[in-house]
């Protein structure tokens, strides 16, 4: 694979196709084997987030324009987008409301763990979420993987 990638993204078997691309071709272009483990999980945090709310989607990656270095990662989907753009971001935060309520008890109708997005942020330089006035939602993620 030498262009940038672009994966269709509907099921799981799309996630591990794309988790697993996006490590060997990062690794193909000098990138460290933890870098480019670090923007693998992120595809597979995105990926898996698309399957579950947003039905069928996409994630591309691109190399950022701006800052020489970076690279961008695009997941978008034609689901209902965020209903709360401020708690996606938030660890434990969940479809159904904080995973863990007050009393210590959790919430087993959640589809995961509320933890996929704040570790995504945290891994890269910036995370932007919005939803698409044409519908669905649109994740972009810059990560440094070249310093510089
Ligand atoms: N593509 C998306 N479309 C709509 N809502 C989303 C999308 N991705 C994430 N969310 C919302 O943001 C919340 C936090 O996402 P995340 O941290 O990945 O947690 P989890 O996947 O475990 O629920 C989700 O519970 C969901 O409500
Ligand atoms: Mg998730």
């Amino acid at each position: 694979m030498t262009a940038a990638p672009l994966w269709r993204i509907e099921c799981e078997a799309d996630v591990v196709c794309a988790r697993g691309e996006a490590q060997k071709w990062l690794e193909s272009r000098g990138v460290s084997r933890v870098l480019a483990a670090e923007t693998a999980l992120i595809v597979s945090e995105l990926g898996q987030n698309i399957v579950k709310y947003g039905k069928l989607g996409s994630i591309q990656l691109r190399w950022n324009a701006q800052k020489r270095g970076d690279l961008d990662i695009e997941a978008t989907d034609s689901g209902p987008g965020f209903s709360d753009l401020n708690r996606a971001r938030m660890d434990g935060t969940t479809s159904a409301g904080p995973l863990v309520r007050a009393d210590g008890s959790c919430r087993s109708q959640a589809l995961g763990l509320g933890l996929g997005l704040g570790a995504v942020e945290r891994l890269s330089r910036r995370m932007s979420l919005r939803n698409r006035p044409e519908g669905g939602a649109q994740i972009l993620v810059q990560k440094m993987l070249y310093p510089g």
